[in-house]
């Protein structure tokens, strides 16, 4: 069964490790995290898109495979179902259709109306007992055509979106989505420490969890970040694997050619990527 993430993030606060949320894409990835947060006996978030549900054929489509999979599969860790950086629109399809955590990214808003938004969504998300994750600050990515810095948030702002009730913040502190530039100037730590002050007991959310350097996680844990995204990573690991067994040749041996060997490796490497997570995270035990 499907889990808010309020409680698995609560915990992960006050026992100072993070949650992943992994981005699926497909069948071979949602089983692939799914698989390895029972190995590993670690909550979990599967992340989705508005461009991921739509490739996969609308939320209500995602919602049964995650459910078949958590039952066939005999998953007994927490997992939620979250939507990625929601519109106010997508998010209440998403609760339509059985998501059990939603994020509503209203961050390029004014924030006079980000918070007019969140604050509908938090009373829709309490009356169903869903988590709800907002956003300030928004965070760049190389395919926004940012490079360098992402944004830093206001930590007033910060303050004034989590006393709304959200379960979860993301605020920008430098980090972007995709892979990291040469030039990146890394996280801004002092900008985590004026937000964590002024939120006190929110998870705070880390997205863009691809390429940060491990030390650099551990500081963002030790600093009030509950909750880190991941989702490039798994795409390069799972495109490289597939490469290689192509250039083997592989698939042109004996029934290579079969989906279900031609896609085995890229499923083995997110299983790898996402365990190197979690342990890196610490969240491995704690379901
Ligand atoms: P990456 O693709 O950089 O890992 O970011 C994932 C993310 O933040 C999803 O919201």
């Amino acid at each position: 069964m499907l889990v808010s993430a309020k409680e698995m993030l609560t915990k992960a606060k006050a026992g100072k490790y993070a949650v992943g949320q992994f981005n699926i894409n497909n069948l071979e990835w949602t089983k692939a995290i799914l698989l390895t947060a029972e190995e590993l006996k670690s909550p979990v978030i599967l992340g989705v898109s508005e461009g991921a549900g739509k490739y996969m054929c609308g939320y209500t489509t995602v919602v049964g495979m995650v459910n078949g999979m958590i039952n066939e599969l005999g998953i007994t860790v927490p997992v939620a179902l979250h939507l990625d950086h929601g519109s106010y629109e997508g998010a209440k399809k998403c609760i339509e259709a059985g998501f059990s955590s939603v994020m509503f990214d209203g961050s390029h808003y004014p924030i006079e109306e980000n918070i007019e938004k969140t604050k509908e969504l938090v009373a829709i998300c309490e009356e169903k007992g869903l988590s709800l994750e907002a956003e300030v600050g928004s965070i760049g990515g190389e395919e926004d055509g940012v490079v360098g810095a992402g944004e830093c948030a206001d930590p007033n702002e910060c303050k004034m979106i989590a006393d709304l009730g959200v379960t979860m913040l993301a605020a920008g502190i430098g980090n972007i989505h995709g892979k990291y530039p040469a030039n990146w100037a890394g996280l801004s730590f002092e900008t985590l420490d004026a937000i964590q002050q002024l939120t006190g007991d929110m998870p705070l959310v880390l997205h863009g969890g691809t390429g940060i350097p491990a030390d650099m996680i551990a500081k963002a844990i030790s600093l009030g970040v509950s909750k880190i995204n991941v989702n490039t990573e798994c795409q390069l690991a799972f495109a490289a694997a597939t490469r290689e067994y192509i250039e083997a040749g592989k698939d042109l041996q004996g029934k290579g050619f079969d989906p279900r060997k031609l896609l085995a490796p890229g499923f083995e490497a997110i299983k790898a990527t996402v365990k190197e997570k979690m342990e890196l995270f610490g969240s491995v035990g704690k379901a």
